[in-house]
C-alpha cells in the first residue's frame, strides 16, 4: 500500500464560485476513484493505492484541474516529491496537461530539498540571525565534501579510520541531526569515551559548516523548517501562497519533511 498525497486549502477560497464547468475536464479517463480524489477541492485528502496504480496520475490531473476548473494560480500550487527523475516526471506530466505556462504562472513541482534550497537562496537572509555566517550564498556539500571534512577533522584529532569509517561518521551525523540532537545533546547523554569522541568530532563538523557558509543535505531542510519557524512574515507569506498542498509518495516523509510542509503551510490538519 502507498500513500499519495495530502492536500489542503490554506484559506477561504470561494472555490464553489470559481468552478468553470467549461473547461478542459482532467476528470477524463480517469477511473470513479481517481475522479472523486482530483475533484476533491477543499480539506485534507489521503490517497492510499497500491503500485503503479495511477496516484501521480491523480496529483498531476488534480493540479491541472485546480487550474483550468478553479482558477487557482498555478504559484499557489505546491507538489512535492523525493527524487529528481519523480519531481522532473511530474513536472512535464503537468506541463503536458497544462502546456504553455509560462514560469511565472506554473505549480511548483520539485523535490524537498530544491523547495528548500529555493527558499534558503530566495527569502533565507533572516536564517542568519540564528545560523551566525550564514548567507543565501551558502555552498551544499554533498557526500564527498562531507567525508573529506570528516577525514579532515580526524586528522586534526588525531583518529584515524578504524575508529570508525568515514562514511559511517557521516551517517551517524545524520542520523543525530535527523533526531534533532546537538553536538551538546550527544556529550550530555554519552555514557563511553567513543561515544564522547563522536560527539566531538560532529561538534566540529558543525563549526565547520558553518565558517565555510555551508549546508550539508539534512540542513538543508533542518535550516529552512528552523527559518519558517523563526522568520514570521516569510511563513505568513508562504502560508498564503501555497493554498494547495500535494505530497507523492508521503508515507516515505520524515519527521524534518513533515515539519517542514507543515510550516509552509497555514493552519493544518495533517493525517500521521
Ligand atoms: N485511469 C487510468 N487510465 C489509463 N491509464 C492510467 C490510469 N491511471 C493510471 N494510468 C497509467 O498507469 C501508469 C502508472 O500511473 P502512475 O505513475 O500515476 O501510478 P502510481 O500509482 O503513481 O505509480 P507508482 O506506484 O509507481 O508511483 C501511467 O502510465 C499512467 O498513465
Ligand atoms: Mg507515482
Amino acid at each position: 500500500m502507498f500513500l499519495a498525497f495530502f492536500s489542503f486549502p490554506s484559506r477561504n477560497r470561494m472555490l464553489k464560485l470559481e468552478f468553470r464547468p467549461h473547461s478542459m475536464d482532467f476528470l477524463h479517463g480517469l477511473n470513479p476513484q481517481q475522479q472523486e480524489a482530483v475533484a476533491h477541492v477543499e480539506g485534507p485528502l489521503l490517497l492510499l493505492a497500491g503500485a503503479g496504480s495511477g496516484k501521480t496520475r491523480v496529483i498531476t490531473h488534480r493540479i491541472a484541474h485546480l487550474v483550468e476548473a478553479h482558477r487557482v494560480p498555478g504559484p499557489c500550487i505546491l507538489a512535492v516529491t523525493f527524487t529528481n527523475k519523480a519531481a522532473d516526471e511530474m513536472r512535464q506530466r503537468v506541463n503536458s496537461l497544462l502546456g504553455g505556462l509560462s514560469s511565472r504562472e506554473s505549480p511548483q513541482v520539485s523535490t524537498f530539498h530544491s523547495f528548500c534550497v529555493r527558499t534558503l537562496r530566495r527569502d533565507g537572509a533572516r536564517l542568519a540571525d540564528i545560523r551566525p555566517g550564514f548567507t543565501p550564498k551558502f555552498t551544499i556539500y554533498d557526500d564527498d565534501d562531507q567525508v573529506a571534512l570528516i577525514k579532515s577533522i580526524f586528522r586534526s584529532v588525531g583518529l584515524d579510520e578504524k575508529f570508525m569509517q568515514y562514511r559511517a561518521v557521516c551517517s551517524w551525523i545524520s542520523h543525530r541531526k535527523s533526531r534533532n540532537e546537538t553536538p551538546a545533546h550527544v556529550y550530555s547523554s554519552s555514557t563511553d569515551p567513543n561515544t564522547t569522541r563522536l560527539a566531538s568530532v560532529y561538534e566540529q563538523y558543525e563549526a565547520r559548516l558553518r565558517q565555510a557558509n555551508a549546508l550539508d543535505f539534512d540542513d538543508l531542510l533542518l535550516e529552512t523548517v528552523r527559518l519558517l519557524a523563526h522568520d514570521t512574515s516569510l511563513r505568513f507569506q508562504y502560508n498564503r501562497r501555497f493554498e494547495f498542498l500535494m505530497i507523492d509518495e508521503y508515507q516515505d516523509t520524515n519527521h524534518t519533511q513533515y515539519e517542514l510542509m507543515r510550516t509552509s503551510s497555514a493552519t493544518i490538519r495533517m493525517p500521521r
